[in-house]
């Protein structure tokens, strides 16, 4: 219940035509004292000494930004009595021909607002990228794109490297398990990922993709980027990814196209150059997989020849393979 001197206060301050006008205003949108000064028509300093009144009878909240303040009506208008009364006020305020002057003018500021902020970026948008796509740690960014995969996804990167494709993935789902033989890879991709993705969960595991570090139906899916051209079988690798993936999972093969850099095999170790599309589906069909599918991809793989010499050397076509592990691990 509101003491008599606070009423007497309330009503005193809404008896006034232009404290009623700044109300409605502001009742649905918040607005600059600025803003709220040319929608009326008043200079800044009458509507200051006004808002001030409003302000000390809560009827209305502000909130600094920089050098500006902004205003809107409170909420509960300071409590029941204050709402009562303004409902009741309102509905002539509706008939007020200054009050219509007064949206007509607020609608054309709302409209500057708009095209203002909208024209903005159409001067900025060629230099936005050295303006506003800095964060401090990316991580942001990440966990956005995250919250739209399903939780809990365990993703194993097989030949992981240096860890390239690890680093994508870690962040995005709840952990990734990095596979490769070499110590000294390893080494380097827990470099990188320790660096470049602190917070990630990302598991290092030394072995062999003929025999996988990885328990049966370990994982939600696998990658395994540019390491199928270096086993000399794919067979065996194959029936190893199938084991350690859940019934229906997905595996990704980013592969080369054959290609005739000779090279590639005394400086690189690769067994092949490069592998056909149709042969690496036909193993995987062999191996059990389902829904395989061949894809190209608008990117070429430009290796540099160790040495002293650091300019690419090759750029050589590449292509994805999608399959599914088996929906029933019991079928062949
Ligand atoms: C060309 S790198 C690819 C690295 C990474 N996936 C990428 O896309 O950047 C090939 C990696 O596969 C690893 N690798 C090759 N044969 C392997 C095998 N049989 N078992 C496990 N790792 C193997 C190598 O040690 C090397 O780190």
């Amino acid at each position: 219940m509101l003491a008599a001197a606070d009423l007497t206060h309330l009503l005193k301050t809404l008896a006034d035509p232009t404290r009623l006008r700044m109300l409605a205003l502001c009742g649905s949108v918040e607005l600059s004292v600025g803003e709220l000064s040319r929608a009326l028509g008043m200079s800044q300093s009458r509507v200051s000494n006004h808002l001030r009144l409003l302000r000390d009878a809560g009827l209305v909240s502000e909130r600094r930004s920089g050098t500006s303040i902004f205003v809107r009506m409170a909420p509960d208008l300071g409590g029941e009595p204050g709402k009562g009364v303004w409902d009741a006020l309102r509905a002539q305020l509706d008939e007020s021909p200054e009050h219509r002057r007064d949206l007509l003018r607020l609608e054309r500021i709302l409209g500057e607002r708009e095209r203002r902020s909208a024209e903005l970026f159409e001067h900025l948008a060629a230099d936005w990228d050295k303006i506003g796509v800095d964060f401090s740690t990316g991580q942001a960014r990440q966990r956005a794109a995250a919250c739209l995969l399903p939780r809990g996804l365990v993703i194993a990167d097989l030949g992981c490297g240096t860890g390239y494709l690890a680093r994508g993935l870690a962040g995005l789902v709840t952990k990734v398990i990095c596979v490769d033989r070499s110590r000294a890879m390893l080494a380097q991709a827990r470099k990188r990922l320790e660096k470049e993705r602190p917070d990630a969960q990302v598991e290092l595991r030394r072995g062999e993709l003929h025999a996988l570090p990885l328990i049966d139906g370990e994982v939600d899916g696998i990658v395994a980027g540019m390491v199928l051209h270096h086993l000399s079988e794919l067979g065996p690798a194959l029936r190893e990814m199938r084991r350690a993936l859940k019934p229906g999972a997905p595996l990704v093969v980013l592969e080369l196209e054959p290609h005739a850099e000779g090279w590639m095999r005394e400086e690189l170790g690769d067994l092949h150059l490069g592998l056909e599309p149709a042969a690496v589906g036909a193993a995987l069909r062999r191996a059990g997989f389902e829904e395989i599918a061949v894809e190209p991809v608008d990117d070429h793989y430009t290796p540099r020849r160790p040495g002293p010499k650091t300019t690419a050397s090759a750029s050589l076509p590449l292509y994805l393979v999608r399959a599914r592990a088996p929906r029933d691990p019991r079928s062949n």
